[in-house]
């Protein structure tokens, strides 16, 4: 497996990439419009304030991750896909270092995210923030399961939240991590 700018694809592996963006998040409603997949693709090509790198395994697209150039010191990361057969490999982890690199060497000191609770998966699905909210975060525990618990593995840490951001109960759950110090 290695990582490439998502320039460097082909075509058909640019169309691959918007797939797996569809089929990694039909669970969870993301992507499901006309072209949307397509659109926030398109969104990273020509590479410039945005960019992406693809996980690729022979001319077989294995995921991406996006990062967004945000702010002057702090690099967004997202999205992050791997295609649903390839999960639990170690792709995701190894695209997650591959853009905090690119961050790095962009001059960012953080990565942050935002990863949105709405099927299900965190103690604070289905929950009223209001009032407290950082406490609560604080205390977030996994039920089903949820990516928020694989950037934990990684080193992110929650730094914020968006309470009821896609609906009552559906908050999005901000997280970062250091890279580098000035
Ligand atoms: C989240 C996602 C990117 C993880 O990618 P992956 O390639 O399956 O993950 P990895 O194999 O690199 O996992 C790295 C570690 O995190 C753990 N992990 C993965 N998903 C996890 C989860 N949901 N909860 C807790 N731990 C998790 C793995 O067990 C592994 O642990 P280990 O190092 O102790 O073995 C992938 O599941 C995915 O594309 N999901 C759908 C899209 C999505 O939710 N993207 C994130 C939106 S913010």
């Amino acid at each position: 497996m290695e990582i490439v700018a998502l320039e460097k694809l082909d075509p058909a592996q640019v169309t691959d990439c918007a797939r797996i963006l569809r089929e990694a998040f039909a669970a969870s409603g993301g992507y499901g419009g006309p072209s949307e997949a397509e659109r926030e693709i398109a969104s990273f090509l020509p590479p410039g304030e945005r960019f992406a790198l693809a996980a690729v395994e022979g001319r077989r697209v294995l995921g991406l991750v996006g990062g967004i150039d945000t702010y002057s010191h702090a690099m967004e990361l997202h999205p992050l896909v791997v295609d649903p057969p390839q999960q639990g490999r170690g792709i995701g982890a190894a695209l997650v270092k591959a853009l905090e690199a690119q961050a790095a060497a962009r001059g960012k000191l953080a990565v942050y995210l935002g990863t949105d609770d709405e099927i299900g998966g965190t103690s604070l699905f289905g929950a009223d923030i209001f009032p407290n909210a950082l406490a609560k975060l604080a205390a977030i525990a996994p039920t089903t399961g949820h990516p928020f618990f694989f950037y934990q593995k990684l080193g992110y840490e929650p730094i914020g939240v968006i309470p009821d951001a896609n609906g009552f109960g559906k908050p999005d759950l901000l997280m970062g991590r250091r890279i580098a110090k000035t």
